[in-house]
């Protein structure tokens, strides 16, 4: 078996900044695949100058040597993948027609599964705060055996409106016993849907062929991941955690990409850490978001210096330290071979604004000291304690920095202490938003 997949991976809870690495390894890629999650994601991909918002599409189709294969872990919402590829050639990406394929076998997010997100979410005492775009209700109805996939929006218009018919029976009655007044026509929806089917079947087919001939040939297949190795589903804060697997293993599966193609992992970090929706975060740092008044808190200098408020949803992200245990679990869950750590610069003016930086080496769990992710936490009830290096004062990073030795000592000690750390080497590192503000570590 020929191994030429690069797989391209979050480390923490998403939004780590995996586009810009995902572009530069597509630059002379055969096959950009995305594998897990939905329109839950957001990434951004620079475009002749125009910064593009992506939700679904790999953002590696704007290279025109690609092509981009929505794989069959991916849960699809056709508007919005619809929507997306008239963006993607109102800005000139070229030939999308030829080059966008669509897994048959993905699944379709219907009105009714974000309905049932908000549902859910409103019935929980701890509610998760998805992204109420019906992923997980979408992915539940998969595993149920009662998932509507892309090939089915091809069928003639009765048949879908059958599937239709036997996949909302249950969901139907949790509308009502909730007295939720949410109406589920299936002859509407199937109308509606298979007039998606028919916009969208000229992207639709079977991507074995495609992937077996890259496989053969030794082309370059990158896959680019969604969200992160702690919105794992098995693998995070379960039961604050997205309903994809979305660390390698999984992104591999959803992008129908064997194991054994796999060349290297190249997991995605922030400098800081940051994450949207509930659940724990041992670094994060106190913020107006949870604590009232007291003007700047730690918490909001992060997120005002790195603009932390969601691509998706727009709600501010809670922001805290760069946690290296979690990356240690990282490096053995995960298999991340190099490490991109993003928001160097962000951090040095962190570090300027406050005096200090710190860096979790450690937890304090149960009155012992540990170095990984503890999994019971819901059991203790106990969040880890990290234990911090400080080094004190910050950095700026300026355009006429180019290689690691360029850049200050501060921001060097800071990457020793996560290499020492997490035992994964720190290849990557990006130093402002720019494609190529990227510093490359050739000797890595
Ligand atoms: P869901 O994926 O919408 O069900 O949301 C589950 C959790 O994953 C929530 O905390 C979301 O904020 C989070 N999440 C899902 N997708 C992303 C992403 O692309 N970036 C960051 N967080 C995400």
């Amino acid at each position: 078996m020929n191994k030429n997949v690069t797989a391209i991976v979050g480390c923490k809870w998403g939004d780590e900044g995996k586009g810009k690495i995902a572009s530069m390894q597509s630059e002379d890629a055969t096959l950009v695949i995305r594998g897990t999650g939905g329109a839950n994601a957001g990434h951004s991909v620079v475009y002749n100058g125009r910064t593009l918002p992506l939700h679904l599409v790999p953002g590696g189709i704007t290279y025109p040597q690609t092509t981009a294969i929505i794989g069959p872990g991916v849960v699809i919402d056709p508007e919005v993948l619809l929507a997306e590829i008239e963006m993607l050639k109102g800005h000139g990406v070229p030939d999308i027609e030829s080059r966008l394929k669509i897994s048959g076998r993905a699944h379709v997010v219907f009105p009714y599964h974000k309905d049932l997100d908000s549902l859910h979410e409103f019935l929980k005492e701890n509610p998760v705060g998805t992204t109420k775009r019906g992923i997980g209700p979408c992915y539940a109805d998969k595993a149920n055996r009662v998932g509507i996939r892309m090939y089915d929006l091809l069928l003639p218009e009765e048949e879908l409106r059958s599937k239709i018919v036997e996949a909302t029976k249950l969901h139907i009655q949790a509308f009502e016993n909730n007295n939720m007044s949410v109406r589920i026509s299936p002859k509407e929806l199937a109308r509606e849907y298979s007039n998606y089917g028919k916009q969208l079947a000229q992207y639709i087919t079977n991507i074995e062929p495609i992937i077996s001939n890259a496989i053969d040939n030794n082309n370059k297949i990158v896959i680019e991941g969604a969200q992160a190795f702690r919105l794992d589903l098995d693998h995070g804060d379960y039961n604050m955690v997205t309903s994809s697997n979305c660390s390698t293993a999984g992104s591999l599966c959803g992008s129908a990409i064997p194991p054994s193609a796999l060349k290297e992992v190249i997991g995605i970090d922030k400098a800081y850490n940051s994450r949207v929706g509930n659940g724990p975060f041992p670094t994060e740092q106190p913020s107006s978001l949870i604590t009232e008044g007291n003007g700047m808190l730690v918490g909001d200098v992060i997120r005002e210096l790195g603009h932390e408020y969601g691509t998706t949803t727009k709600r501010p992200r809670r922001c805290g330290w760069m946690d290296c245990v979690i990356l240690r679990s990282a490096k053995y869950t995960m298999g991340v071979d190099y490490l991109c750590i993003n928001h160097l610069d962000t951090l040095g003016k962190i570090g300027l604004k406050l005096g200090y930086i710190k860096v979790c080496t450690e937890y304090l769990y149960n009155g012992s000291i540990v170095r990984y992710f503890p999994d019971d936490i819901n059991l203790t009830k106990e969040i880890p304690e990290p234990i911090y290096e400080t080094l004190y004062g910050g950095w700026e990073i300026d355009s006429s920095c180019k290689c690691y030795d360029d850049l200050p000592e501060l921001a060097k000690q800071f990457i020793q202490i996560v290499e020492n750390t997490s035992g994964i080497p720190v290849k990557y590192l990006g130093t402002g938003p720019a494609n190529d503000d990227l510093i490359i570590r050739e000797d890595v």
